[in-house]
């Protein structure tokens, strides 16, 4: 690791990381390059929605959905209490992760009293989407909001659950199936589904899954309380980011966890004093993908969605990618691009698509107000720029300096709620970028002088130091900026 990185993290020995945008904001590589200075690492939010592409010292991509990406590492990895858990999915990352690491796994540690999925839950989670109709959220499939949502129903399995007698699972399961009867009897009599798994066919599969799991599963909270009592040195890995988050996002355009920096708390039953700092990730263009307001974004949502779908080919081949990109950074560069040029240019420019559906992501100018409420909620730190090098060689970009609501303009770090969000009118100021490819530098002086002064600026109209600037995808491809 940078020098000057290693001894600015020294001082901090619990570390959260998460992202402030809405998801996709490359907290992996940020977690990638900070890890090696951490002995544990800890996801404490989230499930399987999440999708983080990690490297191994030697080179190796992993892809990690449920199991902190510090494994690739070989750091402890622990999956706290507030992280949902499909264990089917659980034990097929262990298994790819094994043949991607070729080496023996470290102590990987689920917590008892986890969320468990169940088929149940999927079922439950495509008729709660099917009800919203138009205004459905646009889940990634994964369970997510009946996993934590019948936790708070007091109605949930749970990760030790499987350990237990199948007499007793059934018995726990029994009024969960009855609460459940009559959307399942609707599911079957509307066709939707022809066949709902039946309360022996759970049991059986969270009987069949105990022995191969047994070994991981403990009280997570009393493992990492040691680990703090030892000194040892934590990463909190976030997974979605504030915007999703269920209390301080886009309600009910959120996922359903905390992915917000409490959740650090929350998910893991450590005391809040423990965590010294966070390093807030946002994207210099922010996206978005799935659905909610959106205040700074480019182009119409679905049709930003479904562009990557439509046009796969312009995100596969690379000379057509050039001729288009080209195309739109002229209009862009004079005055003549629209709100879907823009997008679309910075969609291909940044293979903006996500890891776990697929879906193309829709993408959103600079958008200062949102970051100075994620900062306000946060309370980062340090932020993590990522994504830098797509303002090169564009001459100049809207950015959205203030949100108005009813003629007025907000107070610095004011949100109004989810339901007026998509009635603000966004205050936007022209910012000058750079002509020169900042692609992969690494080093704050090679930095061309149109970009070291947009940052400043940034970092003048948020307060809070910007330490990490991502320019590529590569793990080297990170400025350092220092204190
Ligand atoms: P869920 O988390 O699958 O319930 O999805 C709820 C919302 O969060 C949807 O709009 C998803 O697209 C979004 N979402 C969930 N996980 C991620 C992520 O890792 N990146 C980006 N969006 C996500």
């Amino acid at each position: 690791m940078n020098k000057e990185l290693e001894e600015i993290l020294e001082q901090y020995r619990n570390l959260v990381v998460v992202g402030g945008n809405w998801g996709d904001e490359g907290k992996g590589k940020v977690i990638d390059l900070v890890m090696s200075r951490y002995d544990q690492t800890v996801r404490f939010s989230g499930g399987a929605n999440a999708g983080h592409t990690v490297y191994t010292p030697s080179g190796k991509k992993l892809v990690s959905h449920l199991i902190p990406c510090g494994l690739a590492q070989g750091k402890e990895c622990i999956m706290g209490r507030g992280e949902l858990v499909d264990l089917s999915l659980f034990l097929k990352e262990l298994d790819d992760s094994k043949k991607v690491l070729g080496t023996e796994l470290p102590n990987i540690w689920l917590d008892e009293m986890s969320p468990l999925w169940t088929p149940w839950h999927s079922l439950l989670e495509a008729w709660l989407e099917k009800a919203k109709g138009a205004d459905k959220v646009g889940t990634t499939g994964k369970g997510i909001g009946p996993l934590e949502g019948l936790y708070k129903l007091r109605m949930s399995p749970l990760v030790g659950h499987v350990l237990l007698p199948k007499e007793k699972i059934i018995v726990m399961l029994e009024p969960l199936r009855l609460a459940l009867l009559p959307i399942f009897n609707e599911m079957v009599s509307s066709g939707a589904v022809a066949h709902i798994p039946t309360v022996e066919e759970v049991a059986d599969a969270m009987v069949d899954l105990s022995p191969n799991v047994k070994q991981y599963i403990t009280d997570t909270s009393f493992l990492l309380s040691k680990a703090v009592e030892d000194k040892k040195r934590i990463l909190f890995e976030g997974a979605q980011a504030l915007g999703l988050d269920s209390y301080w996002g886009t309600y009910p355009f959120v996922s359903s966890g905390n992915s917000a920096a409490f959740g650090a708390a929350a998910g893991t039953g450590l005391p809040m004093g423990v965590f010294d700092a966070t390093l807030m990730v946002v994207k210099t263009l922010p996206t978005r993908v799935g659905g909610g307001p959106f205040p700074s974004e480019m182009w119409e949502r679905m049709e930003a969605m479904s562009f990557a779908k439509e046009h796969g080919q312009l995100f596969a081949d690379k000379n057509l990618a050039a001729a288009f990109l080209s195309e739109k950074l002229e209009k862009i560069n004079s005055g003549q691009a629209s709100g879907a040029d823009m997008s679309q240019y910075f969609q291909v420019l940044g293979d903006e698509r996500g890891a776990t559906t697929g879906r193309g992501r829709s993408v959103g100018y600079l958008d200062i107000p949102w970051l100075q409420y994620a900062i306000r909620i946060n309370g980062p730190k340090w932020l993590a720029l990522t994504r830098f090098d797509m303002l090169s060689k564009v001459r100049s970009l809207p950015v959205v300096v203030g949100y108005k609501l009813d003629g007025n303009l907000l107070g610095k770090g004011q949100l109004p709620p989810p339901w007026k969000l998509g009635d603000v009118e966004v205050v936007t100021e022209e910012w000058e970028c750079w002509e020169e490819d900042i692609f992969g530098t690494s080093s704050e002086e090679s930095l061309p002088h149109g970009a070291r002064k947009f940052l400043l600026k940034l970092e003048k109209s948020l307060g809070v130091p910007i330490l990490l600037v991502g320019t590529g995808p590569a793990r080297e491809a990170m400025v350092i900026r220092g204190s």
